[in-house]
């Protein structure tokens, strides 16, 4: 088992520390130059022609009416239009159809971030019952029997041709390609002034000041790709407290891009707001406030009726004016970075990391975990060896923990799936 105490009460942080100026906001949403791929999968152009082919190849389905593209329809920006789809048992669905636009940056993935890569995303769809219900080794039989397939694969992979794990890196490899567009915000956070209204500004200033949108809808993408109850009405499905096997984490799904949503109404996980009108005003007296309300959504903000409509105004200008289509950016393969296991007794849980990321301590010493973000964490540790689950981790708080056992474990925090903890204790 593993002891832990709260080490101090939180000191609230106040949101933003220092209001920075309005140069640092709109780099804070610039561009990436490079498309990353991991070292695993580098994504060659041939690669990348046959994951596309793959994405519209209904052979993934059991009965052949079901493709990747059936649901993320290019047209409608890798969504289905429709508030929950269907997939080949003709029964609607649970969540929302997501767009797939930008994931190559995604450090989780699903609603409730249940896959950390693409790859290990890709044999969901296939093998859920609802979806395309086909087991990702039959479709794998079939294709071997097709001569041409086979030459593709080859032509990629070599002698290894058709496996399982091939069809789901081409498959990721494709859907790393799919970056969004230069938008005109684009354009106003590379300089050009009149790239954007005096209203949609306005709505910047508010979406990055007094609404608190871009606490958690930052960077390019518009996501801080956390997981957040933002207070819609209570429905049955759980979200991240089902997988994450934590009820504070209830009704938390993941926070979703803002690009490109012209295209891809409606909204929400599950799809029950209609417009972006409709989503925008769910933060102005919709939410609902429950025991596990993220602390980073306001309950109350007085905006007015001409406010709201420079908000919605400014999340136009993230949409291509358009209809949007795949932009080719430089492939930049990632390094393999070799973790250092650094001896250390305290860490730092800053934005989105731990720092260090890999630590060494001895058997029954003392290691604090201090939260120096401007958020709140969970932090857990899945391991048969022990049970760790914190409590809320308010900016400022720090938690001690002693490992009585040797061996490797690995903390995680629920709200951020993408930070990692590796704890070798000795
Ligand atoms: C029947 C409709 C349907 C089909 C077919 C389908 N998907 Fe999806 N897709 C969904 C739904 C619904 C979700 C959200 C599920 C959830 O979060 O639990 C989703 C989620 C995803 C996500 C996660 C996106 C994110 O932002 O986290 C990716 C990636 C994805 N699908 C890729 C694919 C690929 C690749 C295929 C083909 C192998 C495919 N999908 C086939 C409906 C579909
Ligand atoms: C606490 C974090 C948080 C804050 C603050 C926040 N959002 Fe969100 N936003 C989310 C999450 C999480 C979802 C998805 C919720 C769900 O489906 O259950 C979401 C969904 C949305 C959607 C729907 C997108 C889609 O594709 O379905 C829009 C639009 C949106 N937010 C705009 C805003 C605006 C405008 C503000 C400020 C007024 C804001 N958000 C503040 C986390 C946040």
């Amino acid at each position: 088992m593993l002891a832990m105490i709260a080490l101090s009460a939180a000191a609230a942080s106040a949101w933003p520390a220092e209001t920075p100026s309005l140069d640092e906001l709109k780099r804070s949403f610039a561009r990436p130059d490079a498309v990353p791929m991991p070292a695993s999968n580098p994504g060659t152009p041939e690669e990348i022609a046959l994951g596309a082919a793959l994405f519209s190849d209904a052979r993934l389905s059991r009965d052949g009416s079901h493709s990747c593209v059936t649901c993320h329809d290019p047209a409608r920006g890798f969504t289905d239009g429709a508030s929950r789809g269907k997939g080949v048992a003709g029964v609607t669905l649970k969540r929302n159809t997501p767009t797939l636009w930008n994931l190559a940056w995604a450090s989780s993935l699903f609603w409730d971030g249940r896959a950390a890569t693409l790859e290990a995303q890709a044999r969901g769809p296939i093998e859920h019952p609802l979806e395309m219900d086909r087991k990702l080794a039959d479709a794998v039989v079939a294709m071997k029997a097709d001569p041409e397939t086979v030459k593709s694969f080859t032509a990629v992979f070599g002698v290894e041709g058709v496996t399982e794990a091939n069809v789901l890196k081409a498959l990721a490899a494709y859907e790393r390609t799919l970056v969004s567009p230069r938008t005109r915000f684009d354009r106003w956070v590379e300089g050009d002034e009149s790239a954007l209204t005096d209203d949609e500004i306005k709505g910047f200033k508010l979406f990055t000041g007094r609404a608190a949108c871009s606490k958690c809808h930052s960077g390019w993408r518009l996501t801080d790709e956390a997981y957040h109850d933002i207070g819609l009405p209570e429905g049955p499905d759980k979200g991240r407290g089902e997988v994450a096997g934590e009820p504070r984490m209830s009704n938390a799904f993941k926070t979703p891009t803002l690009r490109e949503l012209v295209w891809t109404a409606p909204y929400m996980h599950d799809g029950s707001l209609a417009t972006l009108e409709a989503a925008n005003d769910h933060y102005f007296g919709g939410v609902e406030n429950r025991p596990t309300i993220s602390h980073d959504v306001p309950l109350i903000t007085p905006v007015s009726t001409v406010q709201r409509g420079w908000l919605t105004a400014f999340l136009k200008t993230l949409s291509s004016d358009t209809p949007p289509a795949p932009v080719a950016l430089p492939i930049k393969v990632e390094a393999r970075v070799e973790t250092t296991i650094v001896a250390a007794t305290e860490v730092t849980a800053g934005a989105r990391t731990f720092s260090p990321a890999a630590i060494r301590v001895e058997t029954g010493a003392t290691l604090t975990i201090r939260n120096a973000d401007e958020r709140t964490h969970i932090f857990k540790a899945d391991d048969p060896r022990v049970t760790l689950s914190s409590d809320v981790q308010e900016p400022g708080t720090a938690l001690a923990l002693t490992f009585p056992a040797s061996g490797t474990y690995t903390v995680t925090c629920l709200v951020q799936p993408g930070m990692r903890l590796t704890v070798v204790v000795e």
